[in-house]
């Protein structure tokens, strides 16, 4: 770092003052260029300063630069060339959020349907996804479990496989958004997860590298959420909204209910077994929620894209395009071209090999009327879906089965859920925590929509939110 040094930026932000663009700049230059032999910033001060910015916050100069500086932080994405139209989702993160999985082969068999004039999708989905953090799951984690998938592609690998394809699923590489890639990783370990400004910079700069003209965010609100309230869950959703259309990005937000895990799994390989089971055809009741939530998501996309009048007409559509099977042909187009082996998909559940399970039952009867969503993605994580610390491996087998939903009625002696680890030995702990998560009451309760509200801006750049779909 020339003539900056990192911890004066420490102080500054410490201190509760402005960062300067070049502060903020140099510093991120700092943490990528850093090697072995040339040490600009240590790992201890990195982490300073993640605490600083979680506990004092951004200004909305300070939050686009910063961005801007993780966006720039290596290659960048250039879809010109394709004269395609490119539209990505991200989630906040949440417990067995899987929506990722089947809106990206939704999207694609769509633009497969509809060819620009040199055969190229006219929709494709360049995905740069991320890690398992905190207590939420992450893409490429569940995708990782598919033996042979890549999801380290360079940029011309990536776009080969959009022009393929119509998507492609990869994560943050040393050589894209790099920044990201470190800071997403100590974030984890440091209690600085949970900052709607390193939210905004860590989704966003992913986003933004991808040279999107148009991106659907969903924002989660509710217990399992990173924000605590509501209304920080809709903040959060106005910062990125208004840093994508900043950037020229045509963005959306959905807040999306967050008050149990989505679907009937959590875990990893499990989550990819699920989302093959629908793309196959196999609607399972406890997905119904998962199948709600990506058939919204897409639909915003395909009216983004213009395939659709409304988002209630793309999702619609969506849903033709996962029960005709061309999102399972997508699918499988492109996690062989990602090196995927797919004859895993011939028969998932063989393939989900956990050392040990067991089943929590209900100790009364009554009414599932609430659940800690975010207790129950850390029993996740402890039975081995997530890290303990940065580079460890994940379980691919290790998670949850949802026997029950939030307002089911439960008889005592019923099963709530499964739990699968390969350990015996991690069972204790998550089993307690998932049995301290549950309220049954003798009444049922109330259940929020799943989506909640939607975010958008006007083309003045003005925030408002239209009709809940
Ligand atoms: N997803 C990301 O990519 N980054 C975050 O900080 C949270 C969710």
């Amino acid at each position: 770092m020339t003539k900056i040094h990192p911890i004066d930026v420490i102080l500054h932000k410490r201190d509760g003052l402005e960062l300067r663009d070049e502060e903020i700049q140099a510093f991120i230059r700092a943490i990528v260029e850093w090697t072995p032999r040339q040490q600009l910033v240590t790992d201890a001060q990195i982490a300073s300063l993640l605490m600083a910015i979680f506990l004092q916050g951004l200004n909305r100069r300070e939050l686009a630069t910063l961005t801007s500086a993780m966006r720039f932080s290596g290659e960048t994405f250039d879809a010109a060339p394709l004269k395609t139209f490119t539209i990505d989702k991200h989630s906040t993160g949440g417990v067995g959020d899987k929506t990722s999985l089947l809106v990206a082969p939704i999207l694609a068999a769509a633009g497969l349907a509809h060819p620009n004039e040199e055969g190229i999708p006219g929709i494709c989905v360049p995905m740069i996804s991320g890690r398992s953090l905190g207590h939420t799951g992450g893409t490429l984690d569940k995708l990782e479990t598919i033996p042979g998938f890549n999801s380290q592609l360079d940029l011309k690998q990536l776009a080969e496989t959009l022009r393929i394809c119509g998507a492609a699923l990869i994560g943050q590489t040393p050589r894209i958004v790099p920044a990201d890639r470190i800071l997403y990783a100590l974030r984890d370990h440091t209690g600085t997860v949970e900052s709607p400004f390193l939210i905004t910079a860590s989704i966003m700069s992913k986003k933004l590298a991808e040279s999107l003209n148009a991106l659907v965010l969903d924002v989660k609100v509710g217990c399992g959420a990173f924000m605590p309230t509501y209304e920080k869950s809709r903040q959060l959703a106005e910062l990125m909204v208004s840093t994508g259309e900043a950037a020229g990005t045509r963005t959306v937000a959905l807040l999306t209910s967050m008050e149990e895990p989505l679907g009937r799994f959590s875990g990893n390989w499990v989550e990819v077994w699920e989302c093959v089971d629908i793309m196959q055809g196999k609607r399972h009741p406890m997905s119904a929620d998962l199948i709600e939530l990506s058939l919204a998501l897409a639909g915003w996309m395909l009216h983004l894209a213009g395939q659709a009048s409304s988002p209630q007409q793309g999702a619609q559509l969506a849903d033709q395009i996962l029960n005709s099977g061309d999102a399972y042909q997508a699918w499988l187009k492109i996690i062989a071209a990602q090196g995927g082996d797919i004859s895993v998909f011939e028969d998932p559940a063989a393939h989900h090999k956990p050392a040990a399970r067991r089943t929590l039952n209900a100790t009364q009867a009554g009414y599932l009327s609430s659940m800690d969503c975010r207790l129950a993605g850390w029993a996740v994580q402890r039975l081995g879906a997530g890290r303990a610390k940065p580079g460890d491996a994940v379980s691919a087998h290790a998670g949850i089965e949802s026997h029950v939903k939030l307002g089911s009625r439960i008889e005592e002696g019923q099963p709530l859920f499964t739990l699968f680890s390969e350990d015996p030995l991690k069972l204790d702990q998550p089993e307690q925590m998932l049995r301290d998560t549950l309220r049954i009451t003798p009444q049922p309760p109330s259940i929020p929509p799943i989506v909640r509200e939607v975010v958008s801006a006007t083309p003045t750049g003005n925030l408002l939110t239209p009709e809940i779909p």
